[in-house]
């Protein structure tokens, strides 16, 4: 059975008396879920956002790191810093980190590595753009996200990545994918699994949703068979709407 997961991106935002009492909303609404909940504050909420959550059901994740182990990267975030503070999953490959930060399937690949080598978790993002899917290229341009990234690993590294596919097109915009694009886009990409890692890897490989997911429209979304929860953005940033995506399963 794979796992169902539905993660907050609070993305650039919230300051940290706002990281407070978006916490303090959320706990107050924490019933038992089938799904693994996770939030992904800012860098500077990390720590106190572990601590907050330190003995309930949701897990504090990061939205970045650097691929070095340590160094002259001003600015940067490395896995050790990280761990040391708790974090135990990192999101990576954010379209908003490729788009506005340049960060190439090469550079992706090694941040996975050195993920993994942390022994950290990754959630791993990846889309097409609005163009690619008008050009009925949006399999392909998926296809090769994901294997330029990830498919120089073995199956084993599989047991400590969630793929996260969200459409660039449906980020922010309100524009969801339908149910059925969702759901024929997370077959393909497993379909793409199956052929390099066979059946079993493929099977249990969680592949999330993300883009404009709301309280209205995650049931219908997760009710997918392909799909395994949501990464979500702006609904997240509210205790209500994010719980109510959650207790969508
Ligand atoms: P929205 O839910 O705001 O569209 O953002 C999705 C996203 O980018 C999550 O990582």
């Amino acid at each position: 059975m794979r796992k169902q997961i539905v993660a907050g991106n609070w993305k650039m935002n919230n300051d940290l008396a706002m990281t407070e009492s978006l916490i303090t909303e959320l706990k107050k609404r924490i019933k038992t879920s089938e799904a693994e909940m996770m939030i992904a504050p800012a860098f500077t909420n990390l720590w106190h956002a572990f601590e907050a959550l330190r003995q309930s059901d949701i897990e504090v994740v990061a939205q970045n790191m650097h691929f070095a182990e340590s160094g002259a990267y001003t600015g940067e975030v490395s896995a050790d810093m990280l761990k040391s503070i708790g974090i135990q999953t990192v999101i990576l490959g954010h379209s908003e980190r490729r788009a506005y930060f340049h960060e190439t399937d090469e550079l992706l690949a090694k941040k996975v590595n050195t993920a993994l080598k942390n022994k950290m978790r990754v959630i791993f993002c990846f889309g097409e753009e609005l163009a690619d899917r008008k050009s009925n290229n949006h399999e392909a341009v998926v296809k090769n996200q994901v294997t330029n990234a990830l498919f120089h690993l073995d199956a084993d590294a599989f047991k400590n990545i969630v793929l996260a596919y969200e459409p660039v097109w449906a980020i922010g915009t309100g524009e969801t994918a339908s149910p059925e694009q969702a759901q024929d886009m997370h077959a393909f990409i497993r379909k793409t699994l199956v052929s390099k890692y066979g059946q079993q890897v493929a099977n249990s490989v969680s592949i999330l949703y993300g883009g404009s997911v709301k309280p209205n429209n995650a049931q219908e979304i997760f009710s997918k068979p392909d799909v395994d929860g949501g990464l979500i953005g702006g609904a997240a940033l509210n205790a209500e709407d994010f719980m109510a995506i959650v207790n969508a399963f």
